[in-house]
């Protein structure tokens, strides 16, 4: 697997330390939720992020889940968002935080967004861990950002291409003749 990556651009320990920082951003702003904190990750990319995130949250939180498809098969080229599982679980006047492992055009946040403020939350906001440059408006924007970087598909911690090297510790650039 290590042999299809051509270079590492975020290594592990500096993905951990700064979502620990991001962890500190978000427990900020949550401290006082007296009707708890809700996370919806959306799946599958967010997996990894997630479990680091939570572990980091000294408060109390509850999980919702939703899985949601944008490039389906060995493609690096984005398909409109599918919603392959619904939500999971209750966040009416709840607080909620989205949490993706990376923003590109805004279309999955956008349709996540929708889907969530139709159940009534008491409030919602988006973490991400990568955000892409985008040229033109985005339909949405996040509240916390992890890192931002150049427009590349990248793999590893949680992010894949045809469903693998999501367990590569490290984000990465695949060699290019793999993605063709
Ligand atoms: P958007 O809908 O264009 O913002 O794309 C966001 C979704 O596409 C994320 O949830 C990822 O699952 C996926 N994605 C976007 N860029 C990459 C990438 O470079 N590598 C792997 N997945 C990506
Ligand atoms: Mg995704």
């Amino acid at each position: 697997m290590q042999d299809d990556v051509e270079r590492i651009l975020l290594e592990a320990g500096q993905i951990h330390a700064r979502v620990r920082e991001l962890a500190g951003e978000i427990s900020a702003v949550y401290e006082n939720s007296d009707t708890g904190l809700t996370l919806v990750p959306i799946l599958s990319g967010s997996i990894i992020f997630l479990a680091d995130l939570i572990r980091e949250l000294p408060m109390k939180m509850r999980l919702a889940l939703i899985h949601i498809s944008t490039y389906p098969g060995a493609t690096t080229r984005a398909k409109e968002p599918r919603t392959v599982m619904e939500l999971t679980g209750n966040i009416a006047d709840r607080d909620v935080l989205l949490v993706d492992d990376i923003l590109d055009s805004g279309r999955t946040l956008a349709r996540v967004r929708s889907m969530i403020l139709e159940r009534r939350p008491r409030s919602l906001r988006t973490a991400v861990l990568l955000r892409k440059p985008f040229h033109g408006m985005r339909p949405v924007e996040a509240d916390f950002v992890g890192f931002d970087i150049e427009d590349l598909f990248v793999v590893g911690y949680g992010l894949d291409f045809d469903d693998h090297y999501r367990n590569l510790p490290h984000i990465a650039v695949l060699r290019s003749e793999l993605m063709t």
